[in-house]
């Protein structure tokens, strides 16, 4: 499998990890075939990310894409984290291994469960804004992670 210098950078030195004690918005998601959980933490003042980080149990493409993803949302608008959308995240890291595409979803779906709570916190209904937070299909790919 070929991993691009930019996953194995985030891989080896990944950015924002740990967890964020005054965060205002957590969210966890999990991959059921693999079991790989990656849980996002998310401060938000006056609907800018001012913090981002990250804890993720998964494989190096979870990692580097959780990496990767909260280097992409910090400092941005609530509106524009919402945007963020896996393959953003992949043509960032210059591309992923075709099994390993799913883990990019992981991290997607990370950050909209974060915003979700974040929303929740607010007294706000998610779903309208966030959308369904979809249990990641890992398709016949899940041999990969062993
Ligand atoms: Fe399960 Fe990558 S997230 S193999």
């Amino acid at each position: 499998m070929m991993y691009s210098q930019k996953v194995l950078d985030h891989f080896t030195n990944p950015r924002n990890v740990g967890e964020l004690p005054d965060a205002n918005g957590v969210g966890e998601v999990g991959n059921a075939k693999c079991g790989d959980i990656m849980r996002m933490y998310l401060k938000i003042e006056g609907n800018v990310i001012t913090g981002v980080s990250f804890k993720t149990f998964g494989c190096g493409a979870a990692i580097a894409t959780s990496s990767m993803a909260t280097e992409m949302i910090k400092g941005k608008t609530v509106e524009e984290a919402l945007q963020l959308s896996n393959k953003a995240v992949m043509e960032a890291l210059d591309g992923l291994p075709p099994v390993k595409v799913h883990c990019s979803v992981l991290a997607e779906q990370a950050v909209r469960a974060a915003l979700a709570d974040y929303y929740t916190r607010q007294g706000i209904d998610p779903e309208p804004i966030v959308g369904k937070i979809q249990e990641v299909d890992h398709g016949d790919s899940c041999s990969a992670c062993g």
